[in-house]
């Protein structure tokens, strides 16, 4: 579509502004070279550096998902997550900045001393409510907004990551960011590689593919812990509700799915447990581009795209780029 008009769509759309953007999009040299000769350009684009509440892709998500509008009446934000969850620092950050209480709903064994984004969590002021497991955190939101109500507030929910129409707005905005800054060329496509979990990132990216005229550009998600089907519908259905939402046809989306690739093969034992892959790939982030990937999420996307530099999948005069969606408070937990 006409990118004047895509960029007053979205600059028309009620939103909280709380990152710090452009984010940076560097090249990777040395990662490259350890690569071998055959590896194409590698860069990063830092969404670590979005900058409130110490960063990631969940500030690009909460700037649509709390838009003032949404927001009237609120005494209360209310999310849910695990105890290292980047999305429920985010969200208890956004809490303080409004003036508003958050209450936390954590799966998992309360910690005798939080550590990475369970102390966060708790620096940022949120109340913690914690649940036995991820299968009771839907049942506590509901009971932690009715005794919200029960006492004269209102409680906003906000869905897990954010992944909903509203928050997968703030990765079609990433994306045009990305097109500004990475200009098309011909012959040489360009391979995102990305860390998906809840969906809402990849939604937000798929609805910008489908927005952009650049049929250079293809997405690899790699999955932290969900079948790849499952999220592959998951992100689907988002990213029609986030076109909708900019009040645009939604065929546009099946349109571009070949251009989208959904991974679950770095999952391995599950959410949060390294594998030697993305042990690996967070020593050489570390080491060799003084990057820091966290072993929920970012290592295990690294170790998504070094396998597939590896396996050669991505031609050498092709171009890719690691959108680096945060984590940091992880890594010291
Ligand atoms: C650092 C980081 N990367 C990636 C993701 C996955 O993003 P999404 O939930 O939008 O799929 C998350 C959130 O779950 C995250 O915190």
């Amino acid at each position: 579509m006409n990118l004047a008009d895509l960029r007053a769509r979205l600059a028309g759309l009620d939103r909280l502004h709380l990152a710090s953007l452009p984010t940076p999009l560097r090249p990777l040299p040395r990662l490259r070279a350890a690569l071998g000769p055959e590896t194409p350009e590698i860069r990063v684009k830092l969404d670590e550096e979005t900058g409130f509440g110490l960063g990631g892709n969940k500030v690009r998500k909460l700037e649509f998902e709390l838009a003032p509008g949404r927001l009237r009446g609120a005494t209360h934000l209310v999310t849910t997550g695990g105890p290292q969850s980047n999305h429920c620092r985010v969200t208890a950050a956004a809490a303080a900045k409004l003036g508003l209480g958050c209450v936390l709903v954590i799966n998992g064994p309360e910690p005798e001393a939080p550590t990475g984004n369970a102390r966060l969590h708790r620096i940022f002021g949120a109340r913690i409510r914690t649940v036995a497991s991820r299968a009771e955190r839907t049942a506590a939101l509901a009971e932690v907004a009715d005794e919200i109500a029960g006492a004269g507030g209102r409680a906003v929910v906000v869905p897990l990551g954010a992944s909903t129409p509203h928050g997968a707005l703030g990765y079609v905005q990433a994306l045009l960011e990305l097109h500004d800054q990475l200009p098309a060329e011909s012959d040489r496509a360009v391979h995102i590689v990305v860390s998906s979990s809840s969906g809402g990132t990849l939604a937000g990216l798929w609805a910008g593919l489908a927005l952009l005229d650049r049929p250079d550009l293809q997405v690899s998600a790699i999955s932290a812990d969900t079948p790849a089907l499952e999220l592959r519908e998951r992100a689907r259905a988002l990213a029609e509700g986030a076109l909708e939402l900019l009040q645009l046809p939604t065929e546009g989306v099946e349109a571009v799915g070949d251009r989208v690739e959904v991974f679950d093969d770095q999952v391995g034992e599950g959410y949060g447990l390294p594998t030697a892959a993305s042990e690996e790939a967070a020593e050489w982030m570390a080491r060799s581009e003084g990057i820091l990937v966290d072993r929920f999420y970012t290592a295990k996307a690294a170790a998504g795209m070094i396998a597939q530099l590896r396996s050669g999948r991505f031609p050498t005069g092709d171009r890719v780029v690691f959108w680096h969606t945060g984590g940091h408070p992880a890594v010291l937990a």
